[in-house]
């Protein structure tokens, strides 16, 4: 029951175009074969490949196209070290060619409004800074889908969102301004085989038709039993790890502590 399905190539090979739409295959398998890559080997990212990786985040969609992020390119090695101790101790953080940070970034618009005569912008509030969240990682997915299709690999680093007060010193973040998301992003090394893809839920597990569908209480153990497969980790010890850890109680404080820094409200 719990079989992960692989691309249906029969579906779509036979299709070339798609209402005058040429079917870009390639991007689908690529988006199946892709897994996070940790270890990076010595080879740099070229300047033109970074253009490319960075050209395509901005191609991603955006709220209003207004690009609601900012995209911090760190390059001294001290403010990776950094990064990579503030963010849960990851050392392969430092040792990546390419590290982003993409940033929510309400303050670029809400400047402009301020500076604006005539413009009366009220502060930004959750609501801006969450929309500029999904705007920042939709433009991340699409830096690790071009980095993927250039031959390098990449790993999100959640743990950007913890530390804040840290973060914030080591890569100068004004108000209105927060780092939501981290790609390190590299050259595999040499013959180092791809990492097996960790399983994803059947899509009966996640995906609902026309309203949200609470799973009974043996169908959701079913399907997180699934997703624990072939691991020797219960899943008491998988939430000590994951959920009640310090990193994760550190990261929900830190989080909130952002979001204090959009004030408006219905009241304000
Ligand atoms: C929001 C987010 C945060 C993540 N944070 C980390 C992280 O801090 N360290 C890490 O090694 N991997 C991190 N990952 C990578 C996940 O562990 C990885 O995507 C997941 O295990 C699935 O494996 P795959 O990417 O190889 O398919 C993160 C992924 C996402 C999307």
């Amino acid at each position: 029951m719990h079989k992960r399905q692989s691309p249906n190539h029969s579906e779509y090979d036979e299709l070339s175009t798609q209402n005058n739409r040429p079917v870009q295959k390639s991007i689908i398998d690529s988006l199946y074969a892709r897994t996070s890559l940790r270890s990076f080997s010595d080879q740099p990212v070229t300047p033109e490949d970074e253009r490319i990786i960075l050209e395509s985040a901005c191609q991603a969609p955006t709220a209003g196209n207004q690009q609601l992020y900012s995209i911090v390119v760190v390059r001294d090695q001290s403010k990776k070290e950094a990064l990579a101790e503030s963010c849960d101790h990851q050392p392969f953080i430092a040792q990546a060619p390419l590290v982003l940070v993409f940033c929510a970034d309400v303050r670029r618009w809400y400047r402009a409004f301020c500076l604006q005569e005539g413009c009366h912008p009220r502060k930004p509030g959750v609501g801006d800074a969450l929309l500029a969240c999904v705007d920042a990682v939709a433009a991340a997915q699409n830096a690790v889908v071009a980095t993927e299709a250039l031959g390098l690999g990449s790993c999100y680093i959640g743990d950007i969102l913890e530390n804040c007060e840290t973060q914030r010193d080591i890569l100068d973040i004004p108000e209105y301004v927060m780092p939501c998301c981290m790609l390190v992003i590299g050259h595999p090394r040499q013959l180092q085989p791809r990492k097996a893809k960790p399983p994803r839920f059947n899509l009966e597990s996640i995906v609902f038709e026309d309203s949200y569908r609470d799973a009974a209480d043996t169908e959701l153990m079913e399907a997180i039993a699934f997703k624990l497969h072939g691991r020797t980790e219960t899943l008491s010890a998988f939430c000590e790890r994951k959920w009640n850890s310090d990193f994760s109680r550190e990261m929900t404080r830190s989080v909130a502590q952002w979001l204090k820094g959009f004030p408006y409200s219905e009241q304000s």
